[in-house]
C-alpha cells in the first residue's frame, strides 16, 4: 500500500496517528536543523517536517530531493507550532520517520503554484504540469460534477444516455467538417459530428424518447475564447413534445446544475426574450441582461435636422451610459476609434453629455438645439450625469455595432461581474436568412428545424419578404451573454421538409446525397420531436466565472488549432498515406 491517507485527509484529531503519505514535493525550506517539505497530491498539501529526532538516512534523502520529486512519507501527526489558515491540513504536520524517493523529477519548465510564472505556451506544452495546479484541479473538478449532476438529473426524469458514433457522415451544422480517409474504402471520407444531430433524430424514429448524451463534437471553424475545434455538448432530444415541453424540461435541468454546484436559487421561470427584442434593445441574439443601458431607436426624431449622416440612415440608435458625462475629448476620441475597428465596423460615434440640468454638450450641437438634444437624451434613457452614445447606418449591422459597444461599456464600467448570474431564453428565431451575395435563402439553425406553426402560410409564400418573415420554432438558453445552448422542434413532415429543402435551393439529388438516411427513416412513422444541446465546456466556464473554455478542457487545442502537448497535426508516414490512396499539395499548388 503506498499510503494510507491523502495530502488533504489529516486534521488536528488524527493527532498521534502513524500514517503514510504519497505525492509531489511542492516546496522545501530549511530552517537550522529542522527541514520542511510540502507534499501535494490533488486533494491538498500536507506540511511533513524532519526535526533533530529525524535519522541520517531521512536527513540524506531530503538532501538530494527537488521540486516535483515522487516520495513516499512514513511519520506521526503532530499539532504545529505555527498554524496555516490558509490550508485546510494547516493546523497539522507529519514529523518524517522515514522517506523513500519513488520517482525523481527534472526541475520543472514553470512553477507548479496557483500563481505560476509559465507563460501560456509553455504550459501548454507542458500541460500535465499545469494541470497540477490548484485553479486547473478545480476547473477540471468543476467540469466533473457538472457532468455527474447532469447524468444524475436527466437520468432521473427518464433520459438514456445513448453514444453514437464519431465516424459518420456530414451533420448540418453549418461548419467546415474535419474529415477521416477511409483505408477500406480508398477515396472516401468520414465526417466527424458537428453535432450528434441527424443520429439523436434517428434515435426518435427508433422510438427512443429522451435521450442525451454528453458528446464530442468536431467543427473546424476560426477559434475564439469560448470556441474550440474540438468541445463537448449536453445533447439531448425528446418526442411528443412542443417548444415549452423541452424548455420547461432543461430549464429545471439548468436549475439542478445552479443548485447543486452553485448553491443559487433561481425561484422564477427564466425570461422568454423574443429574437427581435434581442435585437432591437441590446444588438445581439445573445444579450447580457446583468446590466441596463439598453439601445433605443432616434431615427426619426434625429431626422430632418440638416445633420446629413443622420439624414440619410436607416437606423440611428442611442445608449445611455450611466455616470459617464464627465468622459474627456480624448476619451471620447478613443472610443471613436474604437468602434471604427474592423470587428465593430462603426463609421463614427455621436455624443450628448448631460452635465447638469442645464448644461447639455454634444459632438452634434450646431445642429440640433439644446431641448433636442435633452429629448433625444431622454429617449435613450438617459439622466443627469449620463453620457448618450450615438451610432447610425444600415439597421442590422448598426445595431450589432451599438451592442458591442454596450457590453464594452458594461465591461469599462465592471458592470459584467462574473459572481451575478442573469440566464434567459431567447426565442422566436427567424427561420431563414437571406445571403445578397449567392442570393438565396440559408437556414439559421439547421435544415430541419420547423417553422412556428403561426407562420405556415408564410413559409409556403413565394414572395421574399414573406419568407424573410417566418419564425422557427427555436430556441437558444443564453448566461450573461454567452450562448449556453440551443435547439428547436424538428420538422418530421416529409412535406414541410421537402418544402424547406426547395426554399433553401437544395436539390432533390442533394438533399438525398447529404441527408437520404434521414428523409428515409422519417418514411418510417417519426414522432414529433425536439431537442436542444448544451455546451458543456461553455457552461463550466461561466459557472467557474471565466471568459475563455481552454482552462475547462484536460488538453485544449491553441488559437491555431494546435495539441501543443502532442503536438499535433501532425505529418504522416508515406506508408499510411499510400494505404490512404492519398497525397498533398502545398498550400501553393492548390
Ligand atoms: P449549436 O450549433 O447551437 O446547436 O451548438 C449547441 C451549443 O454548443 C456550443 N458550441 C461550442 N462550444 C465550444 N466550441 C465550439 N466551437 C462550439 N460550437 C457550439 C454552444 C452552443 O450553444 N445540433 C444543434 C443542437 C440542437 O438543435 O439540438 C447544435 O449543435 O454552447
Amino acid at each position: 500500500m503506498y499510503r494510507t491517507h491523502t495530502c488533504g485527509e489529516l486534521r488536528i484529531k488524527d493527532v498521534g496517528k502513524k500514517v503514510t503519505l504519497a505525492g509531489w514535493v511542492q516546496r522545501i525550506r530549511k530552517m537550522g536543523s529542522l527541514s520542511f517539505i510540502d507534499l501535494r497530491d490533488r486533494y491538498g498539501i500536507t506540511q511533513l517536517v524532519a526535526d533533530a529526532n529525524a535519522s541520517a538516512d531521512i536527513n540524506n534523502e531530503i538532501s538530494t530531493l527537488g521540486r516535483e520529486f515522487v516520495i513516499q512519507a512514513l511519520g506521526s501527526v503532530a499539532e504545529r507550532s505555527s498554524k496555516n489558515s490558509r490550508i485546510e491540513t494547516g493546523e497539522i504536520e507529519i514529523k518524517l520517520l522515514g522517506l523513500k524517493i519513488l520517482n525523481k523529477a527534472e526541475i520543472p519548465p514553470f512553477t507548479i503554484e496557483d500563481n505560476t510564472d509559465g507563460g501560456e505556451d509553455l504550459r501548454a506544452q507542458f500541460r500535465y504540469l499545469d494541470l497540477r495546479r490548484g485553479p486547473l484541479q478545480r476547473a477540471m473538478h468543476l467540469r466533473h460534477v457538472m457532468s455527474q449532476e447532469t447524468r444524475k438529473y436527466l437520468s432521473s426524469v427518464g433520459f438514456w444516455e445513448i453514444e453514437t458514433p464519431v465516424l459518420v457522415k456530414s451533420t448540418p451544422e453549418g461548419a467546415r467538417d474535419f474529415v477521416v480517409p477511409s483505408r477500406m474504402n480508398p477515396g472516401e471520407f468520414y465526417a466527424l459530428p458537428q453535432s450528434p444531430q441527424t443520429m439523436k433524430q434517428l434515435l426518435m424514429v427508433a422510438g427512443y424518447d429522451r435521450y442525451f448524451q454528453i458528446a464530442k463534437c468536431f467543427r473546424d471553424e476560426d477559434l475564439r475564447a469560448d470556441r474550440q475545434p474540438e468541445f463537448t455538448q449536453i445533447d439531448c432530444e425528446m418526442s411528443f413534445v412542443e417548444r415549452d415541453d423541452i424548455i420547461d424540461t432543461f430549464e429545471g435541468m439548468i436549475k439542478h446544475l445552479f443548485k447543486t454546484i452553485l448553491n443559487r436559487d433561481f425561484n422564477e421561470p427564466f425570461m422568454k426574450m423574443p429574437y427581435k427584442v434581442a435585437m432591437d434593445d441590446y444588438g445581439s441574439d445573445k444579450p447580457d441582461i446583468r446590466f441596463g443601458m439598453k439601445m433605443h431607436e432616434i431615427t426619426d426624431m434625429v431626422k430632418g435636422k440638416g445633420f446629413g449622416v443622420f439624414d440619410s440612415a436607416e437606423y440611428v440608435g442611442a445608449i445611455a451610459v450611466p455616470g459617464c458625462a464627465g468622459y474627456s475629448r480624448k476619451q471620447l476620441d478613443e472610443l471613436t476609434e474604437w468602434v471604427k475597428r474592423p470587428q465593430v465596423g462603426a463609421k463614427g460615434l455621436v455624443n450628448i453629455k448631460i452635465e447638469n440640468e442645464d448644461a447639455v454638450k454634444s459632438s452634434i450641437g450646431k445642429f440640433y438645439s439644446d431641448e433636442e438634444l435633452k429629448s433625444i437624451a431622454e429617449s435613450a434613457g438617459a439622466a443627469v450625469g449620463d453620457l448618450v452614445l450615438i451610432m447610425s447606418g444600415p439597421a442590422r449591422k448598426t445595431k450589432i455595432a451599438l451592442g458591442t459597444l454596450r457590453i464594452e461599456m458594461g465591461n469599462r464600467l465592471g458592470l459584467r461581474d462574473s459572481s451575478v448570474f442573469a440566464p434567459l431564453w431567447v426565442v422566436d428565431f427567424p427561420l431563414l436568412e437571406w445571403d445578397e451575395e449567392t442570393q438565396r435563402f440559408y437556414a439559421e439553425h439547421h435544415p430541419f428545424t420547423a417553422p412556428k406553426p403561426s407562420d405556415m402560410d408564410k413559409f409556403y409564400s413565394d414572395k421574399k419578404e414573406d419568407l424573410e418573415q417566418v419564425n422557427a420554432d427555436a430556441y437558444d438558453f443564453i448566461l450573461n451573454g454567452t450562448e449556453v445552448g440551443g435547439g428547436s422542434i424538428r420538422i418530421h413532415n416529409s412535406d414541410i421538409q421537402e418544402r424547406m429543402f426547395q426554399v433553401l435551393g437544395i436539390g432533390k439529388e442533394e438533399a438525398d446525397y447529404k441527408f437520404g438516411f434521414l428523409i428515409n427513416a422519417f418514411k418510417y412513422g417519426a414522432p414529433p420531436h425536439g431537442g436542444l444541446a448544451f455546451g458543456l465546456d461553455r457552461f463550466c466556464a461561466l459557472f467557474g466565472g471565466q471568459d475563455s473554455i481552454r482552462d475547462y478542457i484536460a488538453f485544449p487545442k491553441n488559437n491555431v488549432g494546435r495539441d501543443m502537448t502532442l503536438d499535433a497535426p501532425s505529418e504522416i508516414e508515406k506508408v499510411q498515406m499510400d494505404e490512404l490512396c492519398l497525397k498533398t499539395v502545398s498550400p501553393a499548388e492548390k
